[in-house]
């Protein structure tokens, strides 16, 4: 089959379509004929040689752990899901990749609403799943308000999203052209950096006529970003226990919880794709893609998703590939 892959770690260059061996579902997996696939940050980290797993990675490598596609292998021990069908997920993490390619081995998913193109479908499956179990170790729900600082990248713009239709009142973080964006998500607005927690106060003081916005004791934030935000969400709940993040490692050190999902090897995969789907379906979810390349593109593809700035996902099209739907 052809897929993009790198043989060396380097520069976005080092992408290139190759030949390799067909991939095939193992136990609990499913294979699809791959349609789309997200790029994501663990991407970038792998082809840099930048990720702790540089030493054990086989190369050439196929980077991707997120894609759409059409079902035509199912381990024997699966049901529910039949070839033919039309579904988006996720590779399982110990892959570490191999969506970008003509087939690609799923360990989650869903079945793809016609309301997702193949290329939001495509970026979905961890950042859904990401946002979705974030959101429930936190405890979001209707009556609670979430400051989620990030707000505008590839989990943080689901990660709005979910909160808002969970009924909590979103507070979300992005630089200031990134504004509109985020309150299209349904997010109120507000820039990141230094400062965060004092912003935070005066829009709370500033909303409350209004929205009788009030972070009080149900106040609860989730640190998408991992740069350097915890101490201004920390002061903002005023209790380290109400803030999650997922991409700070120092955040235990200081009473934070770090969820790492399926990169820490957590069970249940699984978890939100499907009621991402509906939702999408219903109209009250998208999945914001900001660029799409094809296959031959790649390296194009990894430059964008390391430039801000990152608005929702950029995915790359595999329907340049043979064989692809
Ligand atoms: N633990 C897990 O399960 C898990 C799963 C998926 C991802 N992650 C990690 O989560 C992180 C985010 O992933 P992603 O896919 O959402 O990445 P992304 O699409 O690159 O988005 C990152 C966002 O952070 C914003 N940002 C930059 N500097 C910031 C700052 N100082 N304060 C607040 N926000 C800032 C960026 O805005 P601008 O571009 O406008 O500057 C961008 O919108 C990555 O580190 C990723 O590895 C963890």
């Amino acid at each position: 089959m052809f897929a993009v892959q790198f043989g060396r770690f380097g520069p976005p260059e080092v992408l290139e379509v190759g030949r390799r061996a067909e991939p095939h579902a193992g136990p609990g997996e499913i294979r699809v004929r791959a349609a789309a696939a997200g790029v994501s940050p663990v991407d970038l980290a792998l082809r840099a040689g930048s990720s702790p797993s540089r030493d054990t990675l086989a190369l050439p490598h196929v980077p991707g752990v997120d894609a759409s596609g059409i079902v035509d292998e199912i381990d024997a021990g699966v049901d529910g899901v039949a070839v033919g069908d039309e579904v988006f997920g996720s590779v399982d993490i110990a892959r570490l990749g191999g969506a970008s390619a003509q087939f690609a081995v799923l360990a989650f998913w869903a079945a793809k609403p016609a309301s997702m193109s193949w290329a939001a479908a495509g970026a979905a499956g961890t950042s859904v799943e990401t946002a979705t179990r974030a959101l429930d170790a936190l405890g979001v729900a209707a009556g609670t308000t979430v400051v989620i600082d990030g707000a505008a990248g590839g989990v943080g713009s689901i990660a709005v999203q979910l909160a808002a239709a969970r009924g909590a009142r979103v507070i979300g973080t992005g630089r200031p052209g990134s504004h509109a964006f985020l309150a299209d998500l349904g997010a109120v607005p507000v820039a990141y950096g230094p400062g965060l927690a004092e912003r935070v106060r005066a829009l709370s003081l500033d909303l409350d006529l209004d929205l009788d916005l009030d972070l009080g004791p149900a106040g609860l934030a989730l640190d998408v970003a991992g740069a350097g935000g915890l101490d201004e969400l920390i002061a903002i709940t005023g209790n380290p226990a109400a803030v999650l993040t997922l991409a700070d490692f120092t955040g235990p050190a200081r009473g934070v919880r770090l969820s790492l999902g399926q990169y820490g090897g957590e069970p249940d995969g699984r978890h939100g794709l499907a009621l991402a789907a509906a939702l999408s379906a219903q109209g009250r979810f998208r999945v914001p893609v900001r660029d799409v390349f094809p296959a031959a593109r790649a390296a194009a593809a990894h430059a964008a998703a390391a430039r801000g700035p990152r608005q929702g996902k950029v995915v790359l099209d595999l329907a340049g590939l043979p064989g692809s739907p």
